[in-house]
Formats: structure tokens, sequence, C-alpha cells
């Protein structure tokens, strides 16, 4: 249930007692374990030739580096992003071209005929929201112009697009555990060219192991989702903090290094990865180098995932029926493609300011790519700078109950209908 509250009684919640804000991302507990394990979709934690890495982007900077990006290469990047997407590009001293994409999200590829520089040597596509996109298209140009395709399936974990899995289109996929799994950190890195090779990774720390543990049940405490449990570690979390922090907490800490995301599940277990305030940073080097702790590679790998596809179709199903018929907004993808296991729901909104900052500050789970890398050019025909202000990312994942997702609706409807 989506409540009114200021940003400092919300950390004092996140802090102490039961969330009354609904989950940004998924969230650990009972529920978790329910229905088949299989999914009915692919996914790439079947990927024949995978990896867990430490996150989405530490998975990027590995397949950048998998297909030979160094200093003075460029790579081609859409204009639709998050700050994730563009830093690994750049802490390998490579320079990021920003090429358009259309309106339903796919590259411009006769931009790119017309315009991509010779000295591109890989091509970053995205499975916006979890909707497949067609790949074909890019495969072939990527092929024609011998650039390596590296497919962003962060917010594409289960799928079909065409006649392959997602995953299987790229010379390399990469993925996000975060989004789709009660998992404070964690990416897939996928390759599907055979002169590739899976990177070696350094092992995580004891500490790191014991960390990663704590935080899944913490965040399934936090939220009141572990019956039995949740006041027990909410306990244990709250004489931790008195011990280790004297002072008074403030809700919003000090952004980490893009890259840490063990750091951000920390601060905010309930905010993790995607509100450490999308600073410009770059990449956490060591961290993208460090392989998965066990904690959050079990939960990604065991849990039932029929469970996950199930409820996200569902709640998209719902806010799609929701949102008809308004003037001030519009679902951006009208169509749910049967093969697919969306990320969020993308709204479009008209005057969607200032009503995103009261959503954010009501706590209602929406998110905007609104930080764009510095540099992005005005492209002719490019949906992507339009997206970035008008489209708001609602969550849909599993762990949303039918109150939440009312929630969201009333709040859509009060602040932007005409
Ligand atoms: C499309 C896309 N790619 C990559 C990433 C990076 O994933 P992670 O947050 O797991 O580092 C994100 C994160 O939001 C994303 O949205």
């Amino acid at each position: 249930m989506i409540t009114a509250s200021s940003p400092s009684s919300a950390a004092t919640t996140a802090r102490s007692a039961p969330h009354a804000v609904p989950p940004r991302l998924p969230v650990m507990g009972w529920q978790t374990f329910q229905g088949p394990r299989d999914a009915a979709l692919p996914s790439l934690l079947t990927h024949p030739r995978h990896q867990l890495t430490t996150s989405g982007r530490a998975a990027i900077l590995l397949a950048l580096e998998c297909v030979g990006v160094g200093p003075d290469d460029v790579v081609l990047v859409p204009s639709y992003h998050c700050p994730t997407m563009v830093a690994p590009v750049l802490t390998l001293g490579a320079q990021a071209v920003f090429y358009p994409i259309d309106a339903q999200g796919a590259p411009r590829l006769d931009w790119l005929q017309a315009h991509a520089p010779v000295r591109a040597k890989a091509m970053l596509a995205t499975h916006y929201f979890g909707l497949p996109q067609p790949m074909d298209a890019n495969r072939a140009w990527c092929d024609a112009r011998g650039i390596a395709l590296i497919e962003d399936c962060a917010h594409a974990m289960f799928g079909r697009s065409g006649s392959r899995p997602v995953g299987g289109w790229g010379d390399v996929a990469i993925a996000s555990l975060t989004k789709f799994f009660p998992t404070p950190e964690g990416g897939i890195l996928a390759l599907n060219r055979p002169d590739l090779t899976l990177p070696a990774l350094t092992p995580a720390s004891s500490l790191q192991q014991i960390k990663a543990a704590a935080d899944i049940l913490h965040m399934g405490a936090s939220h009141d989702r572990l019956t039995g449990l949740n006041r027990l570690i909410r306990g244990v979390f709250a004489l931790r903090g008195l011990l280790r922090r004297p002072a008074p907490v403030r809700f919003a800490e000090p952004a980490a290094p893009i890259g840490d995301t063990t750091t951000a599940a920390a601060a905010a277990p309930e905010e993790r990865v995607e509100d450490v305030d999308a600073n410009m940073a770059l990449i956490d080097l060591p961290l993208s180098h460090r392989a998965l702790t066990a904690a959050s590679g079990w939960v990604s790998t065991r849990v039932p995932r029929q469970r996950i596809v199930d409820a996200r179709r569902r709640h998209y199903a719902h806010l799609l029926q929701a949102f008809q018929g308004d003037a001030g907004f519009h679902p951006l993808m009208p169509q749910l493609p049967a093969d697919s296991a969306p990320y969020v729901f993308p709204l479009w909104v008209r005057t969607p300011d200032p009503g995103y900052l009261e959503m954010r500050r009501l706590g209602v789970p929406v998110s905007r790519w609104d930080r764009l890398w510095p540099g992005v050019p005005a492209l002719p025909g490019d949906a992507g700078v339009a997206w970035s202000h008008h489209v708001l990312q609602l969550a849909c994942h599993q762990d949303l109950s039918e109150a939440d997702l009312h929630g969201i609706v009333t709040q859509v409807r009060r602040l932007f209908g005409a």
C-alpha cells in the first residue's frame, strides 16, 4: 500500500520496521519458493555458456573486454539508456557514440549505416522493459560491418526474440539478476561466439559471502515477508546498526561507486542498485572481476521461475487495462508479447513533472531514465531522448501485491490524469 510519508519518516521505517511502501525490486519471502521451478520461457540462466557476475554493469564491462574493446575504440550505445550502460565503455578508455532508436525501441539502422564511425568495435542493443526486440536485423548489420553485438538483456531475463531465446543473438549477452530475483547483486555474462572465452573471476571474500546472505534476509524482513523471522532479523540488524552507527543516519547515503552493488544494498536494501543516485562515475574494476557470492547465486539459480514470469505478465496486463483512455498518459507498449516476462511497465506521460518527483517522494515504485550521459546529441528520428523525459518505468515485479498495484494506478491517475 502506498502511503504519504516524508523522506525522513521513510528513513526511520527503512531501518527498523516493516516498509509501508512497496518494494521497488523483488524481495525474499516465503512466497519466493512457490510454484514450478522451471519457467515455460527460456532464460539466460539456462544459456549453455554463461557465468554469474556481480552485476549487469560488470557483465557489460566483461563483455566489452571479451570482444577486445580498449582505449580509443568506439562503442555504439542507444540514446535511451541508464548511466550503467555507458560507464563500462568509458572505464575501458573507449568512446561511446550514441545512436537513435525508433518508436519501438529498435536501433535506427538507417542512421547507423550512414553515421557509425569506422572505428566502431561493438554495439550495445537493449531489450527495453523486458519486451524482446527483434535482433535479426541488428545481427545482420553488425556482421556486415564486422562489429560485435552485445545484447543487453538486463530487462529481459526470460523470453524469446524471433527464432532464438533472448540472449541468443549477441556475440555476447548480459543480464541483471537483481531485477528479477530477490538478491542484492548479480548479473550474467553469456557467450555465443565459440572463439570467445569466459573470464576467470576472483572469488568473493568470506565477509562478502556473509554480507550477501545477510542482505537477502534483511531485504525480506524489512518488507515483512519472512513471517516468523521478520522481527528477529530486523532486531539483529537494528542492533548491528546501533553498534556501528552511533550518529543519526540519513536516508540518502553518499552515492556509492557505480559498480559497488554490495555497498548500495547495505545502505538501503529496498533501494539497492536502482537508487544509487545515478551518478556518472566509472565502474568498480575489482568488483566487476569478482565472482558472485554463493548466496546471491543460490537464490538466482534455485528459486522457482514460473511464478516470476506469471506474476509479471499478470501485473503488466492489469496496468495495461488500468491505463487506457486518458489524454494525460498512455501505455508506451500496448502489446505484451507472448514470449516475454516484463521488467517494468513503461508509461508515456504528457507532463511528467513535477508529478514524477511526487511519486518518488511517496515511495511509488517508479523510475525514469532522465540522467542522460552528458553529450547525448539530438538525433533525427530519435525516440530515446523524448522517452527519457516522458516515459515512467512502473514496477510490475512478482512481489507487488494487489494493493501495491492499486496504489500505483491511483497515484498515476491523480498526478497525471487529464
Ligand atoms: C538496460 C540496462 N542494462 C544494464 C544495466 C546494469 O545492470 P545492473 O544494475 O545489474 O548493473 C541496467 C541497470 O539498470 C539496465 O537498465
